[in-house]
């Protein structure tokens, strides 16, 4: 009857997600279920183990201890649990083995791609190409899929303002309408047209809410923002993975405003479930339940258990309370059993949806899993990623792009001869030996008579100057030298805040012997979070921001070093000048007492200006771009459309180029305070020398919306400035009423 039942389920989940959460065959077969579980198997399902370890071949396995669980229907899903042929093993046991024969969810941190490893997510929101990104999300749940998974604990879409924080290399930078658009994007790109195609996994949009807001950039640290802040700036990118047909969030391990998120009720109930009409479910960061006793707002494990599952954390992720303490809390009716059936209810969901009651094994697909991880169209999109990921800082007298037939290079740094640090924090199943590098790369591309000289300079994790005279001497024969340096990938991810944002290390003394020679230098970075370099920008004449662009990132660099491609990033997140500048950011307010120079009563420090090293949306290309003509109107298309604008751009270099338009908006009074600027809308536009196009924008009334004084979603009609740009500074603008 079920498998019956399925098929039919599985015609209904041709229509988009959304429509299909609410399946109204799927809700009976769950209350079918549900009316036959028991409590223990109901909150096995709400139950989420780590992979067991095998001491003796180092790998992950089925072990007894967690065979007799699963036989047992007491585990709905398994995080780090990958391969088809693993995989079919678990699920073997949990659908054969178990009374109801429930199939497990493999989840697994596909964060940039599984074994063809993108560049990191902040690396890919540097490429402003939402599309591009979702190709990404795509192939990384391809294979994922074909490695046994059914779900990735991603997109991360965590607005992160402070580059101390580890993993701002995790998210999409400072901006909630970037981030809003790499959060729905990466959500197409996972879940796909229809989650029975077994090539989708199920998206995770984490960490709800607030996480990158950490204070003091500490990982896991205190957040403390108003409901405005929560909602213009951190709440954006999960209604936009959401209303993309995300079908999982993850609880994030932070407070806010005293409230851990894990237990917290209006994040979780309220706002999601109820404002967003979210169907899906809530799984918990790791261990996360148990730490409401830590918290301070559990005295004891089934409070703790309590308050997350009543809060709407449906999956405990690790840590077993809710399986451990539940029983006997619902059983002295501290807690109605509809609680624990409510959540059971969302995990089915999700779990007919993937179409795992049809076909348990329906990624479990060994010769499948062999012929497509890493295939050569998947590295081809990775290499593009990667290319438009690249930002340009500076590039003074163009000494990029270099010629290919350049006499003697040097190359001075650890990380050019690095693979692994290639492939960035969180790398999947990802292998360094799948990454070439640079070095490599570079000598495939200069002419044979190239003379191309390495020396490391420094240790591979920047401690102490290592062969410093050779790097001198070798700096000192070549025409250009390439210094390639930044951080490992160590030093961005989960728990890898930083309280300095300079090169780590030697490597600014490093800098200084090499800048000394008198050469003229490249600055190559590969580093997971913005830097702050003042003194790289006042003495380097070229610098590339390269994060860390994943298997192809060798290949990327040296075609954009000597001119195969222009590049095209822009800068997601501010570059400060100092530490001491945090929180940067564009979008900030204009204050009572605005930056003037002349008066020392307004904002700003004694020591340093308020500006950023390189603004938001920064970057630059080997050929130039002119904006002009901008116009502005009311719109005479009615409906919500207000306004309507042309601008023209002009590439008056002499390479093609693409350049990524971007359009912010200033209400200039209104019933709250508005930000100087607001990213609101950007295209990516390709144009040869001398080529111009005129572009049209249309900007509707919830663009030039906010949340008023009782938190409303409202318009005012008056004056707003309109921006144009390559960047959130150099713009041509215009003012328009709206009445
Ligand atoms: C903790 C991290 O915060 C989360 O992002 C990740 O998904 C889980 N660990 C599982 O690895």
């Amino acid at each position: 009857m079920l498998v019956r039942l399925g098929l039919l389920a599985c015609f209904f989940c041709l229509v988009p997600l959304r429509i299909c959460a609410q399946d109204p065959l799927i809700e009976r077969r769950i209350d079918s279920l549900i009316r036959i579980m028991t409590l223990e198997e109901k909150l096995g399902q709400l139950n989420q183990l780590n992979g067991g370890w095998d001491e003796k071949t180092k790998r992950t396995a089925l072990t007894e201890a967690q065979r007799a669980v699963v036989s047992k229907g007491l585990v709905g899903s398994f995080l780090n649990v990958q391969g088809a042929d693993l995989t079919r093993e678990f699920q073997r046991v949990a659908v054969e083995e178990s009374r109801l024969g429930i199939p497990l969810m493999f989840g697994l941190d596909v964060i940039h791609g599984y074994r063809t490893v993108f560049p990191i997510p902040l690396a890919e929101a540097s490429t402003w190409d939402p599309e591009l990104v979702e190709q990404s999300a795509r192939i990384a749940a391809i294979e994922a899929a074909a490695a046994g998974l059914h779900w990735t604990f991603a997109p991360m879409v965590d607005i992160a303002r402070d580059p101390r924080w580890g993993r701002i290399a995790e998210g999409s930078g400072e901006d909630p309408y970037l981030g809003s658009m790499m959060a729905a994007a990466r959500v197409r790109g996972f879940q796909g047209r229809s989650l029975t195609d077994s090539s989708t996994i199920v998206a995770c949009a984490k960490h709800y809410a607030a996480y990158g807001g950490a204070e003091a950039g500490r990982d896991y640290s205190t957040v403390d923002i108003s409901e405005r802040t929560l909602r213009e700036i951190y709440l954006p990118p999960f209604k936009a993975a959401v209303d993309a047909g995300a079908l999982t969030l993850m609880s994030s391990f932070n407070e806010i405003a005293g409230i851990p998120a894990t237990a917290n009720r209006k994040l979780m109930t309220n706002i999601l479930r109820e404002e967003w009409g979210f169907k899906g479910f809530v799984v918990s960061d790791w261990t996360a339940v148990a730490e409401l006793q830590r918290h301070g707002i559990a005295a004891d494990k089934a409070g703790a258990a309590i308050k997350a599952l009543t809060a709407g954390v449906d999956m405990e992720m690790v840590g077993g309370l809710y399986v451990e303490e539940l029983p006997a809390v619902i059983r002295s009716g501290k807690l109605p059993v509809s609680v624990v059936n409510e959540a059971v209810r969302r995990v089915l969901r999700v779990k007919f949806m993937l179409g795992l009651f049809d076909n348990p094994y329906r990624n479990c697909n060994p010769d499948l899993e062999k012929k497509i991880l890493l295939s050569p169209p998947h590295r081809e999109t990775a290499r593009k990623n990667a290319q438009e990921a690249i930002v340009l800082l500076q590039n003074e007298n163009h000494l990029l792009p270099l010629n290919k037939n350049i006499g003697a290079l040097a190359i001075i740094g650890p990380l050019a001869r690095s693979r692994e640090n290639l492939l960035g924090p969180w790398s999947g199943n990802g292998k360094a030996g799948d990454a070439a590098p640079l070095i490599d790369e570079i000598r495939v591309k200069v002419s044979p008579l190239t003379k191309v000289s390495y020396a490391a300079g420094c240790d591979s994790t920047f401690r102490q100057l290592e062969d410093v005279d050779e790097a001198v001497r070798i700096a000192k024969g070549a025409d250009v030298v390439l210094l390639v340096l930044g951080e490992t990938r160590e030093m961005s991810g989960e728990a890898a805040s930083r309280s300095e944002l300079g090169l780590p290390g030697v490597q600014l003394e490093l800098e200084k012997r090499i800048q000394s020679t008198g050469k003229p230098v490249v600055l190559v970075l590969m580093n997971g979070r913005p830097l702050a370099i003042p003194w790289e920008a006042a003495n380097i004449p070229a610098i590339v921001e390269t994060w860390f662009l994943g298997v192809e990132a060798g290949n990327a660099i040296a075609s954009v070093l000597f001119g195969d491609a222009s590049p095209s990033g822009k800068l997601p997140v501010t570059f400060p000048r100092s530490v001491g500048q945090i929180p940067l950011y564009y979008s900030h307010k204009n204050t009572g007492r605005p930056f003037d120079e002349k008066d020392k009563y307004t904002s700003k420090y004694l020591d340093i200006s308020n500006t950023p090293l390189f603004p938001f949306g920064f970057g630059l290309s080997y050929t130039t771009f002119a904006y002009s003509g901008l116009e502005v109107s009311s719109s005479r298309s009615g409906g919500d459309a207000l306004i309507e604008l042309t601008v023209n751009i002009e590439n008056t270099g002499k390479h093609n180029g693409t350049e990524v338009v971007q359009l912010y908006i200033r209400d200039e009074v209104a019933s709250v305070t508005r930000p100087l600027k607001e990213l609101k809308q950007f295209r990516r536009v390709r144009l040869g020398p001398e080529e111009k196009q005129t572009l049209q924008f249309t900007l509707t009334k919830n663009d030039l919306s906010f949340y008023d004084a009782n938190m409303s979603w409202i318009f005012e009609p008056g004056w707003f400035t309109i921006f144009v740009g390559g960047n959130s500074e150099d713009v041509v603008e215009a003012r328009i009423e709206i009445r």
